[in-house]
C-alpha cells in the first residue's frame, strides 16, 4: 500500500450493534433529511430508507429541499411512507440538491438553525460528499444538534467506507461508454483519452479502466509521482495493438485528457488522438442494484445512530459491516490506494 491523496484505506470507530433498533433510547422525536453537493444514483434509495426506518421508529421525518440552500430558505416538508415511494429505481435526487455558499456563513447557518427549530426538527441526516460533510460537522459543533451524514458521491473519496453511494453506478456507466468508444477507437486505429470525474481521486478511473480494458489510468495519486504520460510512451502503449483507451481523471494533477491529448500531438505526433470527456453523464441513470443497497443500508444505520445518541459521524460500510466514521476522519484528505489494483490493470494491459 502507499501514501497517496484520496482516502486512507482502514477506519474503524463504531459497530453497527445487533440490538433492535426500536429498544434504543434517545431524545430525538423528529429528523430531517437532505441532500447536498453533487447528486448521486442512490441517493433516492438513500431518502427513502431514512424515512422509513425513522416512521417505523415512530419519529416525525422531514424532507428538506435544495440541501442547505434550503434549509436556510426554509424550503422543509414533513415525509409520510408514501412521501418515497416509487423512488428507489430513479438517479438524481427527489429532495434537490444544491451547493450553499450562504450555509459558508455563520449568519446562513444561524438562519439554518432557526428553521429547524420552528419545524422542531431535533436532528439531521446529510447525504452527500467531503463538501457537504464538511459544513455538517460545522453546523453540528456551532448549534449542538446531532448530526449523521451518509457517503453520496460518486467519487468514491471519502474514508472509512468501501464504497460511496452512486459509485458503482457510475463505474457502471463508464464501462458502458468506454464500450462504445472501443468501436471507434479501434476501427480507427486512434489514442483516446477519456475524461473522467473524481476530483482529485482516481478510484473512477482506475477500476472503469479496468472493468473495460483500457491500456491504462493516467490519476492523480500517481501523477503527483511521475509523469505518467512520458512512461506510457516510452513502453509504446501496447506494442500489439493498433489502437489505445486511457482513462484520465480530471484534475489539475494529471492535467486532464485534453492537456494531455495536446502533448501527445507535439512530443508524440506518430498517434492519431482523440479526447472524449465523459461529464455529467455520469452522475445520471438508474442506480444499480449494488448502490440501491448500499444506501438501503446505510439509511437504515442513520437512524440507528440516532437512536443511540451518536453525533458527528458518517455511515460506513466496510468489509460489509456497518461502521460509524467520524467526519473528520471521513473527509481526510489522505489514503492509501491499493497497488493490487494497479498491478491488476498493468499485468491484464500488457
Ligand atoms: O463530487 C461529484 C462531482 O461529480 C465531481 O466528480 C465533479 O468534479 C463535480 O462533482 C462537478 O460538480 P458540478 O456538477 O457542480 O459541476
Amino acid at each position: 500500500m502507499r501514501l497517496v491523496v484520496c482516502k486512507e484505506n482502514s477506519v474503524t470507530t463504531g459497530k453497527f450493534s445487533k440490538t433492535n433498533i426500536s429498544t434504543m433510547s434517545s431524545d430525538i422525536k423528529s429528523v430531517g433529511v437532505l441532500t447536498s453537493g453533487g447528486d448521486a444514483p442512490g441517493m433516492n434509495a438513500a431518502i427513502r430508507a431514512v424515512t422509513r426506518a425513522g416512521i417505523s421508529n415512530g419519529l416525525r421525518m422531514y424532507g428538506i429541499y435544495r440541501g442547505y440552500k434550503g434549509l436556510i430558505s426554509n424550503e422543509i416538508e414533513e415525509f409520510r411512507t408514501n412521501s418515497v415511494s416509487n423512488i428507489i429505481q430513479q438517479g438524481g435526487t427527489v429532495l434537490k440538491t444544491a451547493r450553499s455558499l450562504e450555509f459558508m456563513t455563520l449568519e446562513g447557518r444561524r438562519t439554518a438553525y432557526e428553521n429547524m427549530q420552528k419545524h422542531g426538527i431535533d436532528a439531521l441526516i446529510v447525504i452527500g460528499g467531503d463538501g457537504s460533510l464538511t459544513g455538517a460537522g460545522i453546523f453540528a459543533n456551532e448549534f449542538n444538534i446531532p448530526v449523521v451524514g451518509l457517503p453520496g458521491t460518486i467519487d468514491n473519496d471519502l474514508n472509512g467506507t468501501d464504497t460511496t453511494i452512486g459509485y458503482d453506478t457510475a463505474l457502471n456507466t463508464i464501462m458502458q461508454s468506454m464500450d462504445k468508444i472501443r468501436d471507434t477507437a479501434t476501427s480507427h486505429e486512434r489514442l483516446f483519452f477519456v475524461e473522467v470525474m473524481g476530483r482529485n481521486c482516481g478510484y473512477l478511473a482506475l477500476n472503469s479502466a479496468i472493468a473495460s480494458g483500457a491500456e491504462a489510468a493516467i490519476i492523480p495519486e500517481i501523477s503527483i509521482e511521475k509523469d505518467q504520460l512520458a512512461e506510457l510512451i516510452e513502453q509504446g502503449f501496447r506494442k500489439s495493438k493498433s489502437s489505445s483507451m486511457v482513462l484520465v481523471t480530471e484534475s489539475e494533477v494529471t492535467g486532464g485528457a485534453i492537456k494531455l491529448a495536446e502533448r501527445v500531438k507535439t512530443e508524440y505526433p506518430q498517434y492519431d488522438v482523440r479526447v472524449s470527456i465523459l461529464g455529467h453523464l455520469q452522475r445520471g441513470g438508474s442506480p444499480t442494484a449494488q448502490d440501491r443497497i448500499l444506501a438501503s443500508r446505510m439509511g437504515i444505520a442513520a437512524i440507528q445512530a440516532l437512536q443511540e445518541n451518536q453525533r458527528n459521524v458518517m455511515i460506513g460500510i466496510r468489509e460489509n459491516e456497518i461502521d460509524y466514521v467520524p467526519f473528520k476522519r471521513a473527509i481526510k484528505k489522505e489514503r492509501a490506494i491499493s497497488e493490487e489494483l494497479l498491478e491488476v490493470l498493468r499485468i491484464s494491459s500488457i
